[in-house]
C-alpha cells in the first residue's frame, strides 16, 4: 500500500503493553482462521471466542462476512479488493492484539502475500491456522448454497470454483475440518492458546 497521508507523527501511547497484560492475565495476539468457504471457520471462531471468554480471556472475532457489513462494505471479491479487505483487517486484528485482545481473525484470505502481511503486524503473537477441509467436503456442505450458486454462474469469482486458494505451507496449525469436531478443534486452540498465552498465576 502506498502512503498518502503527509505530515503525520506517532503519538506514544502512557501504557506499557506489559502493564495491559498484567491486568488482562494474559497477552494479546491473533489466531488467524483461513480455509475454504464452507471449511468452518466461522463455526469454530465462534465456539473458540465462547469457550476463551468463560475462562476469562479478552477475546473478540473478526469475521469475513460480518466486517464485509462494515468495514469492508466497500469491497467485493475481486483480487485486489480481497487483498485490500485482509490488509485492514490484518492492521485491525493488530489494534486489537495491542490492545491485550484475542482477535480470532476468520477469513477465506486466499492469498499467501496478505497472510504473511498481517503475520508481520504481530510477529511472534501471530498463529495461523489452516482449516484443511477439502473443496469436494467444503461443496458437500454448502451451507449457504453458495457453491450450488457459483457452479450456476450466478457468483462470479467464487473461491475454489472460479478464483484461487493459495494453500498455507507453513501453517502454524493445520485442523482437517472435514474429518474433526469442533469441539475437538476448539480444545487443540484452546490448549495452544493457554500455553501460548496466558500469564503464569500469582497467587
Ligand atoms: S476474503 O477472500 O476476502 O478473505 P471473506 O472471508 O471476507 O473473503 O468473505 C467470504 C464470505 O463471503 C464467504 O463465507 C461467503 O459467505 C461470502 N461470499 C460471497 N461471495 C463470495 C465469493 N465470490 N467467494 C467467496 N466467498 C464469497
Amino acid at each position: 500500500m502506498t502512503q498518502k497521508s503527509q505530515n503525520i507523527t506517532r503519538v506514544e501511547h502512557r501504557i506499557e503493553d506489559t502493564e495491559r497484560h498484567t491486568k488482562a492475565g494474559h497477552r494479546g495476539g491473533v489466531i488467524w482462521l483461513t480455509g475454504l468457504s464452507g471449511s468452518g471457520k466461522s463455526t469454530l471462531a465462534f465456539t473458540l471466542e465462547k469457550h476463551l471468554f468463560d475462562q476469562g480471556y479478552q477475546v473478540y472475532v473478526l469475521d469475513g462476512d460480518n466486517i464485509r457489513h462494515g468495514l469492508s462494505g466497500n469491497l467485493g471479491f475481486s483480487e485486489e479488493d480481497r487483498r485490500e479487505n485482509i490488509r485492514r483487517v490484518g492492521e485491525v486484528a493488530g489494534l486489537f492484539a495491542r490492545a491485550g485482545v484475542i482477535a480470532i481473525a476468520a477469513f477465506i484470505s486466499p492469498y499467501h502475500e496478505e497472510r504473511q502481511l498481517a503475520r508481520g503486524i504481530c510477529q511472534d503473537n501471530f498463529v495461523e491456522v489452516y482449516l484443511s477441509a477439502s473443496l469436494e467436503v467444503c461443496e458437500g456442505r454448502d451451507p449457504k448454497g453458495l457453491y450450488k450458486m457459483a457452479r450456476r454462474g450466478q457468483i462470479p469469482d467464487f473461491t475454489g470454483i472460479d478464483a484461487p486458494y493459495e494453500k498455507p505451507e507453513h501453517a502454524d496449525v493445520v485442523l482437517d475440518t472435514g474429518s474433526r469436531t469442533v469441539e475437538d478443534c476448539t480444545q487443540e486452540l484452546s490448549n495452544l492458546i493457554n500455553d501460548r498465552f496466558r500469564l503464569p498465576s500469582v497467587s
